[in-house]
């Protein structure tokens, strides 16, 4: 049950309504757009409270739908490929309270322009951090063991016996791992590797991390030093313009050349083509990519067609749990805002 913020009226559930009121509660219940359908327990909890706009499409709504559904909404549920800037909230208009992101990152949305509307914006962290860490680790064993190859010589039909120098690939027993951003995600996968791999953990970080250098003896080090010193160099900084292409030719130049990277964060902190460069020319291994910019990378693009490099399309979260807590919180999220209340997980 919650307070129209509006409309000076409780919105009743759907239980108490009779036919004659239900077409007025309909009308009257503030508008939500979501931009694409997201897991059950998010759209039937907004249901109870809103009238719910659903993009019913497998692919995002153009730019001009997007603007069209959003006029006179009260909350938009977005997702990370969805562009939401200044014109978006414009064409909401006033009404606008909250902009939910049903995901972590939320390099997508203007967030200083809708914190100067006093528009309120949500994510959902937490719920998907060991189901992306896992893929992190998941993509560090692909890569250095060359599952894309091996895989391919099955299906290609190319597997004809069993070779003792055949795809050789890197060990990870006791490597270095650098885990450039050890936020929740970098830590996940640094105590995944460390723990069972028994990998040394260098890092990088906005701020010290003490209790992550006594629980896995990780070192702080500077970007470059982590590029110098790594086997293996996991991404997990947010997409920001100090991160943005991070990852380009001297970086490469500085990593040492049997060195693996794998990027579950966004495609934008990596330079695509110094990459395909890198690993072209035995610069750096192999690479292990969950996101790219743009997604879907084309499959022309250089770095598809690599043997030593492998591209999951941007799957971290995709877990029954995970999917189900996000579009849990992001329903929360946008139902709050629409309220004037704190959101669960509030950005700005
Ligand atoms: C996925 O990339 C997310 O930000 O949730």
């Amino acid at each position: 049950m919650i307070e129209c913020y509006y409309a000076r009226f409780r919105v009743p559930s759907e239980g108490e309504l009779t036919p004659s009121t239900k077409g007025f509660v309909a009308m009257s219940r503030p508008k939500v757009f979501v931009t694409r359908e997201i897991p059950a327990v998010g759209l039937n909890l907004l249901s109870e409270h809103f009238s719910v706009d659903v993009w019913t499409n497998r692919m995002p709504p153009s730019r001009a739908e997007l603007l069209q559904r959003s006029a006179g909404t009260s909350g938009l549920l977005t997702l990370l490929s969805d562009t939401v800037d200044g014109e978006v909230m414009d064409a909401a208009g006033e009404s606008l309270r909250v902009i939910s992101n049903f995901a972590v990152g939320y390099n997508n949305i203007d967030v200083a322009e809708a914190k100067s509307r006093n528009i309120r914006v949500g994510n959902t962290p937490d719920v998907l951090t060991d189901a992306t860490a896992d893929i992190a680790v998941g993509l560090v064993l692909a890569a250095a063991r060359r599952f894309k190859e091996a895989a391919a010589e099955v299906t290609d039909g190319l597997w004809e016996t069993w070779e003792p120098t055949g795809l050789i690939g890197a060990d990870l027993c006791g490597r270095t791992l650098g885990i450039v951003g050890m936020g929740r995600i970098g830590l996940a996968t640094a105590r995944r590797l460390a723990g069972g791999w028994g990998m040394r953990v260098v890092y990088t970080a906005r701020s010290s991390k003490p209790e992550v250098d006594i629980e896995l003896g990780a070192t702080q080090v500077d970007f470059d030093t982590l590029l110098a010193e790594s086997d293996f160099v996991s991404i997990h900084t947010d997409l920001n313009p100090q991160t943005v292409s991070m990852f380009d030719a001297a970086a490469f130049a500085k990593m040492k050349p049997t060195s693996v990277i794998v990027n579950t964060s966004r495609g934008g902190v990596i330079d695509q083509d110094a990459l395909a460069s890198a690993l072209q020319s035995g610069q750096i291994r192999a690479a292990g990519l969950d996101v790219t910019s743009p997604e879907p990378l084309p499959a022309t693009h250089p770095l598809v067609g690599l043997p030593n490099c492998i591209i999951l399309p941007h799957i971290g979260s995709a877990t029954d749990e995970s999917r189900d807590a996000m579009a849990r919180i992001a329903a929360e999220n946008l139902i709050a805002g629409v309220n004037g209340m704190p959101l669960r997980c509030q950005v700005v």
